[in-house]
């Protein structure tokens, strides 16, 4: 691919300098790329309603073109153009939690092309709660294609810097808005059967819709161990966030999850194999013979989803072979945790009583 100068543009979120925003929002009305924050990871964005500007993500990320990108809207008023129907469940799921970290699937309207659904008649579509984003939609369109802005395969981008070592040369402008919050990727839910269907765990947890609609299922794809059943959300097939080195994770009591890991930390250094743990802080007391990446508090869990994406890329500069994981089962980013563990994992998953 042919390589441009990427520039990295610094705004500030509680101070949006607007002359950047529409010089940003000019790129995207002429069919290029921006990266920009979310609330959840950094997306890589394109006019949704023109098919070459979508292909220009595919081929950025080096991103199966079966795999489709969520539309992100700024206006309520807006979900009209993107969708053929709008159901009373997503009404009200809309009303609770956007804007927010929640993905809908609905019936794609005629102006969206295939290029952005790849290939199919739903759409994914959520309003970002995130400043920038929402002043960069409304400036380049209304209507913003965004996928995580990693190449395919690499862990989502919660800093800019993170954006700028996979997609350096390919896109020409990343909006700087500093770390993001949340740090992984939003909830998917699928409206378009008659119960919901959350198709990737995240910030707005099955309880949280179940309250606002009833009834909600999760897809059994994306938490089992041996993912028989193929996910429903394309993206959700392929091994994501995989990190060089070979991740188990090793679930059970705390103690016997320390022991285990302990045991064969001393098992692989003896044949020469650097070692790596990702442990809580509540724990990494436990692990004093191996090199500890401590990537959050139990007590305090959102900050295990917030670290989790920036440690596995510090793990793959350094120079550890094999990597273990606590688990995280904690009660709220629980799920959404153990499901990227999981595909990061490529689900090697130990069980220790
Ligand atoms: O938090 C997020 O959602 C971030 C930020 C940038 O908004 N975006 C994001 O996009 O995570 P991406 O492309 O990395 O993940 C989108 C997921 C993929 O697994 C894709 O297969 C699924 O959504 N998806 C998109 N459209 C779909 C559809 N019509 N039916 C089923 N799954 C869909
Ligand atoms: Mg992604």
């Amino acid at each position: 691919m042919e390589t441009m100068r990427t520039e990295i543009a610094k705004i500030n979120e509680f101070d949006i300098d607007m002359e950047r925003i529409r010089y940003a929002g000019q790129i995207l009305r002429k069919g290029g790329l921006v990266a920009f924050p979310t609330e959840t990871v950094y997306g890589l964005g394109a006019d949704a309603l023109q098919a070459q500007a979508s292909k220009k993500i595919y081929a950025a990320k080096g991103r199966p073109s079966d795999n489709p990108l969520i539309v992100h809207i700024c206006c309520i008023g807006d979900i009209g153009k993107i969708v053929s129907d709008l159901p009373e469940k997503a009404k009200l799921l809309a009303d609770a939690f956007w804007p927010g970290p929640l993905t809908m699937i609905l019936p794609k309207s005629g102006m969206v092309p295939y290029e952005t659904t790849g290939g199919l008649d739903t759409v994914a579509v959520r309003m970002p709660s995130h400043p920038i984003a929402l002043a960069l939609i409304r400036e380049g369109g209304g209507a913003v294609a965004a996928p995580s802005a990693n190449t395919s395969g690499r862990p989502s981008p919660t800093l800019a810097e993170h954006v700028y070592e996979d997609l350096k040369g390919r896109i020409p402008l990343i909006l700087d808005g500093g770390e993001v919050g949340i740090g992984i990727e939003s909830t998917i839910i699928d409206l378009t059967e008659i119960v919901p269907m959350i198709l990737r765990p995240g910030f707005i947890t099955a309880e949280m819709i179940a309250d606002i609609v009833g009834e909600v299922r999760v897809d059994p794809g994306i938490l089992a161990e041996h993912p028989v059943q193929k996910p429903k959300a394309p993206g959700m097939k392929y091994r994501h966030y995989a990190p060089r080195a070979d991740l188990f994770l090793v679930e059970g009591e705390a103690a016997a999850v320390a022991d285990k890991i302990n045991q064969l930390a001393r098992e692989k250094n003896a044949q020469g194999k650097k070692v790596g743990v990702i442990a809580a802080q509540e724990t990494r007391k436990y692990y004093k013979e191996s090199r500890v990446w401590s990537i959050g508090e139990r007590e305090d869990e959102e900050t295990i989803a917030h670290n989790l994406y920036r440690i596995l890329r510090e793990l793959d500069k350094s120079d550890v072979d094999i990597i273990y994981s606590e688990s995280f089962s904690t009660p709220h980013m629980g799920q959404a945790v153990r499901n990227r563990l999981l595909k990061a994992a490529g689900y090697q998953v130990l069980k220790v009583n």
